[in-house]
């Protein structure tokens, strides 16, 4: 029995933190949650739900016996703390600010025989280099006897209705053994799978596999989107045709761009590692190339096809249908719609958008004007598709006069120009 008053502790309540929190908290077991934001915890604490994976009810449901708090102090009432705070890019460089500030509060706060886990993504051995000698510092406690450390990467797929938080296998690490059969445990109580790697080094390693895979496949298909369109080829009915094989094919789409937290930034930490040994990662550069020539390239068919119908870009009055990152979410963070939209007001175009999930937009300063609704399409002289949410399968896009450009290649748009 442990003497603990919180089985957990989640430091960063975001796209991560907060559903850790809640299906913690849904499981049975009781927990708090610590974000620096005070706007946050008074959000989570009234049963309002920042992210779209959460809902209200599921949230308030939580609230039995968890809560959200701006005291670091509470922190040393937890059995098991799970550290989930950004890992951005400041000047293209891995930020590990936020893990170390979270480790400065963990590790004031820390007391014997306690569980860290660091989820956020990042580079490899940060959880024996950052970490521990953070915690080891500000606690005057040694890592692996008095406490104990593990890395486990999230793989939380924001807006996924089929594999969400307790059905996703869990890879799991930690500093040596004690550490690894307590987060195992742990997890085991939250999570139907969890899968044991050998040490924290392979942990982090496993995240960004996972998503430079995904960063240089997304790169091969939109390199080849740009050649077969010169080559007056259909990349949909060829990647169509190709996702039938049933072995050793997995099919990834074109698109606009990458964007979100995960996809273009990733890649970046392992290359900063890997950099260390004075090596690139090729294939990254490759990918990011091709990635982040995406929105141009948008930018030029769009001209294009207002050509083709006897108009010009400049002045012409565009509706951009989706501005976050993916499909049914309000995550904006590295959009590609952003460079899209700010090419295009470069360009002196009339831009307006409509996202079900977003409000306001601010580009380079300018607000741009949001759409009532999706049905105030006439004065549009192009709808431009960045995003296939759902709601946009309701528009029945071939009855209208407008030009209709999908970057998304979405199943419900069928006889329209398509990336
Ligand atoms: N969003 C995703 O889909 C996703 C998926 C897998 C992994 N990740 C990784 O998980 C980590 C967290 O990402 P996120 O999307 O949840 O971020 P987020 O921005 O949604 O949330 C982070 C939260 O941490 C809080 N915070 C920042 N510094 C803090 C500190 N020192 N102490 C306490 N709270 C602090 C912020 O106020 C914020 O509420 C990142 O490393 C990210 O790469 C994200």
């Amino acid at each position: 029995m442990s003497n603990f008053k919180y089985d957990l502790g989640v430091v960063g309540l975001g796209y991560v933190g907060l559903p850790l929190a809640v299906v913690s908290a849904n499981s049975g077991l009781n927990v708090i949650g610590y974000d620096v934001s005070p706007e946050r915890v008074k959000e989570i604490n009234s049963g309002v739900s920042p992210i779209e994976d959460i809902s209200d009810q599921e949230l308030s449901k939580a609230l039995n016996s968890f809560d959200a708090t701006g005291e670091p102090a509470l922190l040393s009432k937890c059995q098991h703390i799970v550290i989930s705070v950004p890992t951005p890019l400041t000047d293209y460089q891995p930020d590990l600010s936020y893990v170390e500030s979270a480790a400065k509060s963990v590790g004031e706060n820390l007391v014997s025989n306690q569980v860290i886990i660091l989820e956020s993504t990042t580079y490899p051995g940060t959880t024996l280099e950052v970490l521990v000698p953070n915690l080891e510092k500000y606690s005057n406690l040694e890592a692996g006897s008095d406490f104990f450390v593990g890395y486990s990467p999230e793989r939380i797929d924001p807006g996924n209705k089929e594999w969400k938080f307790k059905n996703t296998p869990k890879v799991i690490s930690g500093i040596n053994e004690d550490s690894l059969e307590k987060i195992n445990a742990f997890y085991k109580k939250i999570i139907d799978q969890t899968v044991i790697v050998k040490g924290t080094r392979e942990a982090e390693m496993v995240k960004l596999l996972e998503n430079t895979y995904r960063h240089v496949n997304i790169a091969l298909i939109n390199e080849l989107a740009m050649l077969c369109k010169m080559l007056e080829i259909d990349i949909w009915e060829v990647v169509n045709a190709a996702k039938t094989k049933p072995f050793g094919f997995q099919s990834f789409t074109p698109g606009p761009g990458v964007g979100g937290h995960c996809i273009p930034v990733d890649p970046e930490y392992l290359s900063f590692k890997t950099r260390q040994i004075g090596k690139p990662v090729r294939f990254v550069e490759l990918a990011q190339e091709i990635n982040n020539s995406m929105p141009a390239y948008v930018v030029s068919r769009v001209n294009e096809l207002l050509n083709s119908k006897d108009k010009i870009l400049r002045n012409s009055k565009i509706l951009v249908l989706g501005v976050a990152y993916k499909k049914d979410i309000s995550d904006m963070r590295e959009s590609p719609a952003l460079d899209i939209l700010e090419l295009l007001l470069e360009k002196n175009v009339e831009v307006s958008f409509y996202d079900p999930f977003v409000n306001e937009l601010n580009i380079s300063g300018q607000s741009i004007k949001k759409e009532s609704s999706s049905n105030n399409f006439e004065n549009y002289d192009m709808l431009l598709v960045l995003t296939p949410h759902s709601e946009f399968s309701e528009i029945n896009f071939d009855s209208l006069q407008n030009i209709v450009f999908d970057t998304t290649g979405s199943n419900f748009i069928q006889s329209t120009e398509r990336i």
